[in-house]
């Protein structure tokens, strides 16, 4: 009988990393890592999702969705950062949770972080499609890309009286982008710290711009109600769920939770950095506070520039692009300027996130897990091109065909899942193992690990029994696997 529960041991993972004939400079300090951290979050969460909880869950209090999200984020935050410190070894949930929970949560979470990671990828590749039209109706003759080129099968264009004009077949553009990162991640073009420092300077540049210039333009009559009241709403794709009140606003925050999808990242940087157990904590609490401060504002201002009813018709794509056009006049600089470094940031978002699917899957091949096909790397660039040509393959299927808020509530409820588990083997860890050496430690435990389970699983339950379905689905399939191949494929069970 196999043993399900077999862990690696502490020892045994910080050994592997000193062991590493190929073993990372380490050259962050902790501005780095906060800039790491905000690179990898900013994007889709905010510039997309903010809009479409408006519009479906819970209007101008998608605000108070963004507090709940981020207090769920900063409670897990905690929990990550004693991890980080304590396992400073890449691999996320996945490493700490071999060393914690045993073979079999470990495989689990590392078969959820593809929802975070590469379905996140497909999201943020869709919301770019998004973006790309829009810059390219600024252009001289409007050359859009024709509505079935870019959409899924399960998207269609409405006329004003409600007819289908349009329906979508394939979504190009958002695959294209998936393929160009993923050929950039074979070539081992690694964003340097200098590129990602832009970016996130644009990225934050255009928030705080937008917040500054939006603000004079906010409507009080769209933030009134604050709270709409609570209703049941049918969404795009027929399906019944809350909109207002409480529930609403729940709903909200596990949507626009995907925003605050990345601050983990920075945990999964711990062999680069300089002094890992004092400044992982700050890395990820750090960026995790100076977005969520921006995340409320900007969605404050968003829904007082423009209405729900925008964002349910004319705005429901490119929404912050839209808003400015139609709102703001005068401001189209504005408009051109935040739709170009929306797509300069989405990329590298996009670019963080497979590079962590691959990194996950490195880890797990090498552990026996999944195949060796995932840690084999290429003779030149010494980067693991099959897995990134696989995962192309894979995360491009879903951003050819699917919706942006399917495959963007996917990923929010895998990564909460993920949470949910990592505040649990915090918990675990502190029982079995009180001794450890801590550079970090998270406080009161076990109070802040339990109001991390509870409110990441109050946004799970948020979401609704279709992403509940889904996430099910995925983790069945994940489980099928495991024993099928995992379970006898392993390292840990051979020695
Ligand atoms: N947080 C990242 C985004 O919003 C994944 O795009």
């Amino acid at each position: 009988m196999q043993n399900l529960w077999r862990r690696k041991s502490l020892a045994q993972l910080v050994g592997e990393t000193d062991d590493s004939a190929h073993g990372l400079k380490r050259t962050l300090g902790p501005l780095n890592l906060i800039a790491l951290g905000i690179g990898a979050i900013i994007g889709a969460g905010l510039f997309v999702r903010t809009a479409a909880a408006a519009a479906n869950n819970a209007g101008p209090s998608v605000t108070l969705g963004f507090v709940i999200a981020a207090i769920g984020c900063a409670f897990a935050g905690l929990c990550y950062a004693e991890f980080a410190s304590m396992i400073p070894v890449a691999g996320s949930a996945y490493t700490y949770s071999y060393a914690t929970m045993g073979e079999l949560v470990a495989w689990i979470i590392g078969w959820d972080l593809v929802l975070e990671y590469g379905i996140g990828a497909a999201t943020v590749g869709i919301a770019w499609s998004e973006y790309l039209n829009k810059l390219l109706e600024f252009l001289p003759g409007s050359p859009v890309i024709p509505y079935p080129w870019c959409h899924s099968p399960f998207e269609a264009l409405h006329d004003a009286s409600g007819q289908v004009i349009a329906h979508g077949i394939i979504n190009i553009p958002a695959t294209f982008i998936i393929l160009v990162i993923s050929l950039l991640l074979i070539r081992g073009t690694q964003e340097s710290a200098f590129v990602n420092g832009l970016i996130v300077i644009a990225k934050v540049t255009i928030v705080i711009l937008f917040i500054v210039c939006g603000w004079a333009f906010i409507n009080p009559q769209n933030h009134t109600p604050y709270i709409p009241p609570s209703s049941i709403a049918i969404d795009s794709q027929g399906v019944s769920h809350h909109y207002g009140g409480l529930w609403g606003m729940l709903g909200a925050a596990g949507v626009v939770f995907f925003a605050f999808i990345g601050f983990d990242a920075v945990s999964t940087a711990a062999q680069e950095s300089k002094n890992p157990k004092r400044d992982m904590p700050i890395g990820i609490l750090g960026s995790l506070a100076i977005c969520t401060v921006l995340y409320i504002l900007f969605a404050h201002v968003l829904t007082g520039i423009a209405s729900v009813e925008d964002f349910r018709t004319g705005g429901r794509e490119a929404s912050v692009a839209f808003a400015i056009t139609k709102h703001m006049p005068g401001f189209g600089w504005l408009a051109r300027l935040v739709t170009v470094a929306i797509l300069a940031g989405f990329s590298s978002v996009i670019l963080v996130m497979l590079l962590g699917q691959s990194r996950v899957f490195f880890s797990m091949s090498r552990d026996g897990l999944v195949p060796k096909i995932f840690s084999d790397v290429h003779p030149r660039f010494r980067t693991p091109w099959k897995s990134n040509l696989l995962f192309f393959g894979f995360v491009g299927l879903f951003t050819a065909f699917l919706p942006g808020d399917i495959v963007g509530d996917m990923s929010s409820i895998g990564t909460l899942f993920a949470f949910v588990l990592v505040c649990v083997g915090v918990w675990i860890l502190r029982v079995r193992d009180p001794n450890a050496p801590r550079q970090f430690k998270t406080p009161l435990v076990p109070l802040v690990p339990l109001c991390g389970i509870v409110v990441n699983a109050a946004m799970i339950f948020g979401l609704g029994w279709p992403n509940w379905t889904r996430l099910g689905v995925w983790l069945a399939i994940g489980l099928v696997l495991y024993f099928a191949y995992g379970a006898k494929h392993s390292k840990l069970g051979a020695s």
